[in-house]
């Protein structure tokens, strides 16, 4: 009793100290890559993995900025550990060239490397997994040259699960009535004013940050715990990322409701915190052009990490075009603007409604190249969206005239004075980059 209580209080003053802030700027902004899951999941090898970097490459996603290329689950040999060493084996059919050779293909390329694991005894498809081993595991990633760690959640042993349920977002609605980002109280059995950061969850993360922190390599810290035991109060002390949700599937419904649920967590964001809406699904199920527009549209103004998750080398130029979308990406990198775009006003819903299917549809956000404002049509049939300069917070509300920029054609507008009003198709997004303030050259 007596040396678990001083273990644990060694661990309460390591981890008041530590914020995620790491070497070379690494997570200070939200990431870039690609993860292996979304496009093959448990069917992967070492060819698909560099098909993957190879066309991030040639595809010019590299120039754009993505940089992660990530195994996902199923890497390893499912049976145990090295009965000698206690380290997990890469699985030789699969990655012949070994994790590390894997990573000096990558690395050639001028990109880096991520893996997967779990918090728990094993990974959610049943491979060897991190707790208890987090030393011993984070050691041997950094030696084969890992850049950045994705956390699961499965397999948690009864013990370390939490002794309390979570206001968990994916189940606001279930549980409502909703007050504005928090579950009502019969949903949460935890006593009033509980400290999640106590939690036995925030506990199994923390001691996988420590490991890899203890590593003489830097290494993104990727937490996957799916927005359970309030991340969103402890996740920035302990990730560079967390889940704010359950995973995401490939069709509108799914990406409607987590734009929703986000909508309402968005105070956690900043430079070196990022809510992660779970990695895209563009090219993937049935998501049509303009459902792939907002989905990225809004991955990237909320500042959710973008992880590419389709085959690339059979993915159509229309939607690597939507990756590389440049005023997106540059809002999402934007080196002095760490805030995500937020709503001003909900339009098809009284403002502050959560609501699945009709999240907020108008937006904006403060960056280097101006003023981004969305308008996002949740209705399943084309319709009219109005921007009014007025109503959009970031812009000076004296003047009523801006140099604007289309997102999605590149083509300058002028000078617009008013706003703008759009027919926008049914789930899609328009957007602009509202710039100078200009007079009109016809004044309406
Ligand atoms: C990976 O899988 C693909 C498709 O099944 C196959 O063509 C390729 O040879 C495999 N590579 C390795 C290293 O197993
Ligand atoms: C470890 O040892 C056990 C028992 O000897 C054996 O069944 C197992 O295959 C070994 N595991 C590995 C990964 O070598
Ligand atoms: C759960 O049990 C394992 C094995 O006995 C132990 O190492 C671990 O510390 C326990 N976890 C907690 C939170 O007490
Ligand atoms: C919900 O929360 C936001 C941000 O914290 C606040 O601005 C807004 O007024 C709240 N809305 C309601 C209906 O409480
Ligand atoms: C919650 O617990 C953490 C870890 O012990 C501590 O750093 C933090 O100050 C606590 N927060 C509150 C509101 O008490
Ligand atoms: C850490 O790694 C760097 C280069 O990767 C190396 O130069 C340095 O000696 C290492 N430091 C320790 C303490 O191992
Ligand atoms: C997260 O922590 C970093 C580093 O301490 C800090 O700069 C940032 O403002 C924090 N984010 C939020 C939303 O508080
Ligand atoms: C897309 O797929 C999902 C899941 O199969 C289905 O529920 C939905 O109706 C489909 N949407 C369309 C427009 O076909
Ligand atoms: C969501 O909003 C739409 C549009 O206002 C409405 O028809 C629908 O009933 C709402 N859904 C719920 C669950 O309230």
């Amino acid at each position: 009793m007596m040396f678990i209580s001083i273990t644990l209080a060694i661990w309460l003053a390591i981890s008041q100290v530590q914020c995620l802030v790491q070497k070379d700027d690494v997570g200070k902004l939200p990431a870039l890559g690609w993860n292996s899951w979304n496009a093959f999941a448990c069917d992967i090898n070492e060819t698909k993995l560099l098909t993957a970097a190879n066309q991030i490459v040639s595809l010019g996603l590299k120039d754009s900025g993505y940089e992660y290329v990530n195994i996902d689950d199923c890497w390893a040999v499912k049976s145990g550990r090295d009965n000698k060493t206690g380290q997990i084996i890469p699985d030789p059919i699969k990655f012949p060239s070994g994790i590390d050779g894997l990573a000096k293909s990558i690395h050639s390329l001028g990109l880096k490397i991520g893996i997967y694991g779990s918090a728990g005894t094993e990974t959610c498809a049943g491979y060897p997994a991190q707790l208890g081993h987090e030393y011993l595991d984070a050691a041997t990633f950094a030696a084969w040259g890992i850049d950045y760690f994705k956390y699961d959640n499965c397999y948690v042993p009864s013990n370390w699960t939490d002794p309390y349920d979570a206001c968990v977002p994916d189940q606001w609605q279930k549980y409502g009535p909703f007050v504005n980002g928090t579950c009502a109280k019969s949903s949460t059995d935890a006593p009033t004013g509980y400290n999640w950061s106590t939690s036995n969850t925030a506990h199994r993360y923390a001691i996988m940050r420590d490991a890899l922190l203890a590593q003489n390599r830097t290494i993104l810290y990727s937490l996957c715990e799916w927005g359970q035991a309030d991340v969103v109060t402890w996740g920035n002390a302990t990730g560079n990322s967390w889940r704010m949700s359950g995973d995401i599937n490939p069709w509108w419904a799914r990406v409607a409701e987590i734009l929703n649920e986000n909508t309402f967590l968005l105070n956690s964001v900043n430079f070196w915190g990022h809510n992660d809406m779970d990695m895209l699904e563009i090219g993937n199920g049935n998501l049509t052009l303009a459902e792939s527009r907002s989905h990225f549209a809004f991955w990237a103004a909320m500042k959710s990490p973008l992880i590419i998750g389709t085959a690339l080398d059979v993915l159509p130029a229309t939607h690597v075009a939507i990756l590389r979308n440049k005023y997106l990406l540059a809002f999402h990198q934007d080196p002095l603007f760490g805030a995500p775009a937020t709503p001003y006003k909900w339009g098809t819903n009284p403002d502050w409604t959560f609501n699945a299917t009709n999240p907020a549809e108008y937006w904006s956000g403060e960056s280097s190249q101006g003023t981004l404002v969305l308008a996002l049509n949740t209705l399943g049939t084309k319709a009219p969206k109005t921007i009014v300069w007025k109503e959009v917070p970031h812009l000076e509300k004296e003047h009523d005239a801006f140099q604007v920029t289309d997102i999605w054609s590149g083509e300058s507008l002028g000078c617009v004075s008013k706003g703008i009003e759009i027919k926008v198709e049914a789930h899609d997004t328009v957007g602009y980059i509202v710039g100078e303030k200009c007079a009109p050259m016809f004044s309406s």
